[in-house]
């Protein structure tokens, strides 16, 4: 039965004062990095399939890009209208989907979205290939998701277009890692953007998830290591004796990153100035659970100053009474997406507005 009496359904719906609704570190971000919008060029026309496509130097120019989207949206001309973007969603998704989507409406274009492969040639038995080849003409960008982890690299084949990988398999989320990297940019305006960090002032990151198999850990690893310069140790928590696929860690160390296993969170927490959790692994045509009995919840000895990231969707792990903390840095994680994305897809798309 409904509860018709709920007293949300009584009251106006509040509106954020500006000042509480975080422009200040945006707007700080924007400052502290100087525009240059060479390294964004190269994205123009470019497919992107892995984080290890990017370079620091774009990363920082996206992040301003999108703090620029984020404060100033009314400098946005609708630079994408008349663009059409196909949607391509075949596994489910409530974050990538409809911030891409967000993102290149607020872009001005338009959107053909496809949200179950049942409704395409695919249940005919159709190749990505042949679908590929029919979208360069329907549309001027795609944003797939997929369980399988060929998928983006099959289409890729015949598209003309440029292809967004929106998470394949096990494999990789590129996209997601750059609005992870834009929170933690947001977080300390200023700080990772530094050349060079004195010691004292690194930060030490958890992660709580397994690198060999969650897409997500996958790419944000890849991009958190062209941002050694700025953290002291990356604790990856874990129950499970290797978490990493094969030459994963070492390639991470080559380049920079200062890595320590470890299987107990309330033994790493008072150290951590970031704690990333995340616990759904999506694998085939449905999703595991990997290290379910980590927990964060009000009672966790976090450090009073730490913050939480999660990509989202959240299970057990990550208690909703955490949501009106200080410690809550995720849900402004998933908001900053929709204005990665719109810098991302209008670096692509050459249209900076
Ligand atoms: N973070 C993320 O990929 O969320 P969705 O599965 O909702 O897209």
């Amino acid at each position: 039965m409904v509860n018709k009496s709920n007293p949300r359904l009584k009251q106006q719906l509040e509106e954020q004062p500006l000042d509480t609704q975080g422009f200040d570190r945006p707007r700080a971000l924007v400052k502290a990095i100087d525009e240059d919008l060479a390294p964004l060029l190269d994205l123009v026309k470019r497919p992107i399939v892995s984080a290890n496509q990017f370079s620091l130097n774009q990363i920082l120019q996206l992040a301003r890009l999108a703090a620029r989207f984020e404060t100033q949206p009314q400098m946005i001309t609708r630079p994408l209208t008349g663009k059409i973007l196909i949607s391509a969603f075949y596994e489910p998704s409530t974050r990538t989907r409809l911030s891409f989507e967000s993102a290149w409406h607020r872009l001005g274009g338009d959107i053909m979205s496809i949200t179950d492969p049942a409704s395409t040639g695919i249940a005919k038995g159709e190749s990505l290939y042949d679908i590929g080849e029919m979208l360069n003409h329907y549309g001027d960008l795609v944003v797939l998701r997929d369980s399988d982890e060929h998928s983006v690299y099959e289409m890729l084949e015949s598209l003309r277009i440029p292809i967004i990988n929106a998470g394949n398999g096990i494999d990789e989320h590129p996209t997601q890692a750059l609005a992870d990297i834009y929170a933690l940019m947001k977080w300390k305006p200023g700080f990772f953007c530094k050349p060079e960090i004195d010691p004292s002032d690194k930060v030490r990151i958890g992660i709580v998830g397994v690198p060999g198999r969650m897409r997500t850990v996958r790419s944000l690893l890849t991009m958190l290591a062209l941002f050694s310069h700025a953290i002291s140790e990356l604790v990856l928590i874990s129950d499970e004796g290797d978490p990493f696929s094969d030459g994963q860690r070492a390639e991470l160390e080559t380049a920079g990153l200062n890595i320590r296993l470890a299987t107990s969170l309330d033994g790493e927490l008072p150290g951590l100035d970031v704690v990333y959790i995340n616990t759904i692994a999506w694998v085939g045509d449905d999703y595991e659970e990997l290290g379910s009995r980590y927990k964060l919840d009000r009672k966790s000895p976090l450090k009073p100053e730490a913050i939480i990231l999660h990509p989202l969707a959240r299970g057990a792990e990550l208690d909703p009474g955490l949501d009106d903390t200080p410690h809550n840095w995720y849900f402004a994680q998933a908001r900053g997406a929709v204005f990665m994305r719109m810098a991302l897809l209008s670096s692509i798309l050459k249209s900076f507005t």
